[in-house]
């Protein structure tokens, strides 16, 4: 352990704030990471990782972190950034008026179509009755609707379907319905598009950029994208895909765009941009964009990554990303496999179990945790993802197979987790 370094804050507490640290931990800038409020998986094997609790405030002032990382999405829309780096911390993460590209769907999608952004078609209903009025005009069984709820709705906030009675029910349950968890004073309909989904990170200092990798995650609770969404099942990387040509398409006409059109408005983006994409061949168009790494893909993606991201992420926090390069990826492929609380994605979950890990003798496969909390000497699981397993290979059905042997190592009551993560 180095006696030197620097003091990095995270702030957050699931899986992916459990890789961020774990990949942070292993550069040599490094002394000490603090997870506020983190989760006790997280410091099992790693003891420059410890967990924080209180008010940031008072938190920053004492540590004086040279770096601070903002992992989830809620405290970037509520201005955290925007408040530390007025206290003169160096800050990786969006400012509260660059975090509209996520917390508000509709802002994203003007945002998209004034800078020329490929994106579906969509409109815009103020109020219950334009939305019922819009939708009975949809050709819903022919080609689809996806029914997206305006502001932040922890992924709960899309309803895609092919069925008009559901579409109904759906602009019922998001505008009128107050027992529903997503409340919605606006709705955006939009044409479904059709392909396939992958998730594409970039590290943005405001003005540059440098491609962060790209992966996919299975968004739906059961095998065979069946059942809800949830906010991902499992992640993997798609080694040859999408094409190079597609690639660069993202890079050019995505990223740099996005870039570009948010220093026009005023509002530079800084921190990670993640665009949520669907990719038919060559074709690619953003379905929406994330302010954050995408959580279960960062568990997938931070293992592959070769380089020390700590003076990337830096450099892109002080606003200089000129001396970067893209980080290097590993020629392997990896695989994340997430395990639930039973009745997650529902309200109603089985928690309180207790976790029983075999010790892993497999040193290609780390265990990232989430929603766990311990108690008397054991982890308990206290929320929908409780942790996952990533492994590496050469193939896809190598890091298959190493993932799904780390999950038979580890046990509670009620657990589920899908048997298809990374079969593409
Ligand atoms: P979002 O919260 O916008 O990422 O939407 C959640 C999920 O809904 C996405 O990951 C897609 O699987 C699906 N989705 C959203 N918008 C569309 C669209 N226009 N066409 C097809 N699927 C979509
Ligand atoms: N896995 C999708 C997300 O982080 O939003």
């Amino acid at each position: 352990m180095s006696s030197g370094g620097m003091t990095v804050l995270l702030l957050g507490s699931g899986g992916r704030e459990h890789a961020l640290a774990w990949k942070m931990a292993q550069s040599p800038l490094v002394a000490k990471i603090h997870v506020l409020p983190g989760n006790p998986g997280m410091t099992t094997n790693d003891g420059r990782i410890v967990c924080i609790e209180g008010k940031i405030d008072d938190i920053v002032r004492e540590l004086k972190p040279g770096l601070i990382v903002v992992g989830p999405e809620k405290p970037m829309a509520e201005g955290v950034v925007d408040r530390l780096e007025t206290a003169g911390f160096t800050v990786l993460g969006a400012s509260k008026a660059a975090s509209q590209l996520e917390s508000s769907k509709i802002f994203s999608k003007e945002f998209m179509l004034e800078n020329g952004i490929p994106t579906a078609h969509a409109v815009t209903c103020d109020s219950y009755d334009d939305a019922v009025a819009a939708v009975k005009t949809w050709d819903i069984e022919g080609k689809g609707i996806v029914i997206k709820a305006d502001g932040l709705a922890a992924g709960k906030g899309v309803v895609v379907t092919q069925d008009p009675t559901e579409a109904e029910k759906t602009l019922h349950d998001f505008m009128i319905d107050t027992r529903h968890p997503v409340k919605a004073k606006r709705v955006l309909l939009e044409e479904m598009l059709l392909g396939r989904e992958v998730s594409a990170f970039a590290l943005c200092d405001g003005e540059r950029f440098i491609p962060f990798g790209y992966i996919c995650d299975h968004k739906r609770v059961f095998d065979g994208n069946q059942g809800p969404n949830t906010g991902g099942m499992g992640a993997f990387f798609p080694k040859d895909w999408p094409s190079d040509a597609a690639l660069t398409f993202i890079n050019e006409k995505i990223f740099s765009a996005t870039l570009r059109g948010m220093n026009a408005r005023g509002t530079p983006f800084k921190g990670i941009l993640f665009a949520g994409l669907m990719v038919d061949g060559d074709d690619v168009k953003v379905i929406e964009f994330n302010v954050r790494l995408g959580d279960p893909e960062t568990q997938a993606l931070l293992p592959l990554i070769e380089t020390d991201i700590v003076p990337l992420f830096l450099a892109a926090a002080q606003g200089d990303l000129s001396a970067c390069g893209a980080p290097q990826i590993s020629n392997e492929t990896a695989v994340h496999v997430v395990m639930a609380s039973a009745g997650y994605p529902g309200t109603e979950m089985r928690l309180g179990e207790k976790i029983t890990l075999t010790p892993n003798t497999n040193d290609n496969t780390q265990v990232f945790f989430a929603g766990v909390k311990e108690k008397d000497g054991n982890f308990i699981n206290s929320g929908g993802r409780v942790l996952g397993v990533t492994a590496r290979g050469a193939t896809l059905a190598a890091a298959r197979e190493k993932a799904y042997a780390g999950i038979s190592n580890i046990f509670f009551n009620g657990a589920h987790w899908r048997r298809d993560i990374g079969g593409q």
